[in-house]
């Protein structure tokens, strides 16, 4: 993308990896101490953490909230369904290279309604794994409905329709083509400002967070640079009207009221807060000799684990940008990897499936060890190719990567319900044929 979404409704911070602090009244903020005895304007202290209060400084992730009534002050959970249980239902998991079709857009749901699992791995009692889902609607969520999960780190990736979100620490607005993360526990609303949404989430269930990859040698600037990250700035309701607390906790909806806007911060600050990115930022690096790189070249955002240099899961996308290898095969390579692979299409095509059949809105899933690379017709090309001479792929197309560490298996939904393409295997790959010679003795 060449031209960037920088109109937005809402006013920001900018920053990522670093402490904020936003008030809508000014002299919300304590001097000093974070929770005085009294704090201003009549207002409660309340503390969110999203991490150990012990973490060391850099992994720290607390934010301190000043706010009309505390959390606590809502009605008892009740569970919303037992048949709307999600991560709790079992998953097929089968080493089928998968590709689906777009994905049907349920217009009757609101984000919440809307929300399927499709695959997923792990576990979330203990904060263990991560779940993948298939987002769609067709309206907004009621303004007193708050949705928050307690199972993890949502990021969410929009592939049609803008998503108005209101946070409890400010609003944003994301069209596709950008990308937000509600961590755990943040609560919010969507709203559907031009209608149909669909798009992808990934959530990770784990104690780390979505942070910016480490950049070791290519030094101080590149990918996702820290500056491009857009944060919301405080604002509140003062409204005693019955709202709805809508919780995802350990893979189950739970429903509680309370007489007062959960949208009651008038101040906050600290580390822990929700944030959006603008793909078109996005610094692509690559080769400048031979070969094409590793995709973890082009890593927006990393979930890291405790294994050094091992993402729990790695956000990546395939933007706009110039092939010049020479020499080399220039699209991504056949492969067996010892991660879960699953790739979605916001926009356009992809240079690796010149064949077809990858479209916006659907998405593949390729395993543990499942062979995958390029289609026939995309191996032919690249086979031809004059690589003495730069080359442009991308244009106009953003596809995205959820590459796991866990081997992912797929819900019912995902393999029985969703548009599973029952030929994918066969229509890219069924058309190779044996180029050996061997040297005659
Ligand atoms: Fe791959």
């Amino acid at each position: 993308m060449s031209e960037f979404q920088t109109k937005d409704p809402y006013s920001y911070f900018t920053g990522l990896n670093s402490y904020h602090e936003s008030e809508a009244i000014p002299g919300t903020l304590p001097i000093g101490r974070n929770s005085p005895q009294v704090p201003a304007f009549g207002l409660y202290a309340e503390k969110l953490s999203g991490a150990a209060f012990t973490a060391p400084r850099h992994l720290s992730k607390q934010t301190w909230l000043y706010r009309i009534l505390p959390s606590t002050t809502h009605r008892p959970f009740e569970a919303v369904s037992t048949t709307d249980s999600r991560e709790a239902q079992k998953f097929s998991t089968v080493p089928n290279q998968i590709r689906w079709s777009p994905f049907e857009i349920d217009t009757s749901a609101d984000f919440v309604g809307g929300l399927k699992q499709l695959a997923g791995a792990g576990d979330i009692q203990t904060k263990n794994g991560v779940a993948i889902y298939i987002y769609s609607c067709g309206k907004s969520m009621k303004e007193t409905d708050v949705f928050y999960s307690s199972d993890g780190d949502m990021l969410i990736v929009p592939q049609e329709g803008d998503l108005d979100v209101r946070t409890e620490l400010g609003r944003l607005y994301v069209r596709p083509l950008e990308i937000l993360v509600i961590p755990r526990g943040i609560r919010y609303n969507v709203a559907l400002p031009n209608g149909n949404a669909r798009g992808y989430i990934l959530e990770a269930f784990s104690a780390t967070h979505f942070e910016l990859p480490e950049l070791g040698p290519i030094g101080s600037a590149g990918l996702a640079n820290a500056r491009d990250f857009q944060i919301p700035k405080a604002e509140y309701t003062d409204s005693s009207e019955t709202h709805t607390l809508i919780n995802k906790f350990g893979g189950n909806l739970f429903r509680a009221e309370q007489d007062h806007s959960p949208f009651d911060i008038v101040g906050w600050h600290g580390t822990y807060y929700p944030f959006k990115y603008d793909l078109g930022r996005y610094n692509a690096i690559g080769s400048i000799s031979y070969d094409h790189p590793d995709p973890s070249i082009f890593t927006v955002l990393t979930v890291p684990s405790p294994i050094p240099g091992t993402a729990i899961a790695d956000f990546a996308i395939f933007a706009p940008r110039w092939l010049v290898m020479e020499d080399s095969f220039r699209p991504p390579y056949f492969h067996r990897n010892c991660m879960g692979e699953f790739v979605g299409l916001i926009k356009g095509g992809y240079d690796g499936k010149l064949a077809g059949g990858f479209n916006p809105g659907g998405a593949s899933l390729h395993n543990l060890m499942s062979a995958h690379g390029p289609d026939v017709q995309t191996h032919r090309k690249a086979s031809e190719e004059d690589t003495s001479k730069p080359q442009k792929v991308g244009t106009g197309s953003m596809a995205f990567m959820f590459e796991v560490s866990y081997m992912v298996g797929v819900t019912e939904w995902g393999l029985k319900e969703s548009p599973v393409q029952q030929d994918y295997v066969a229509h890219s790959w069924g058309g190779f044929k044996k180029h050996f010679k061997p040297p005659q003795a």
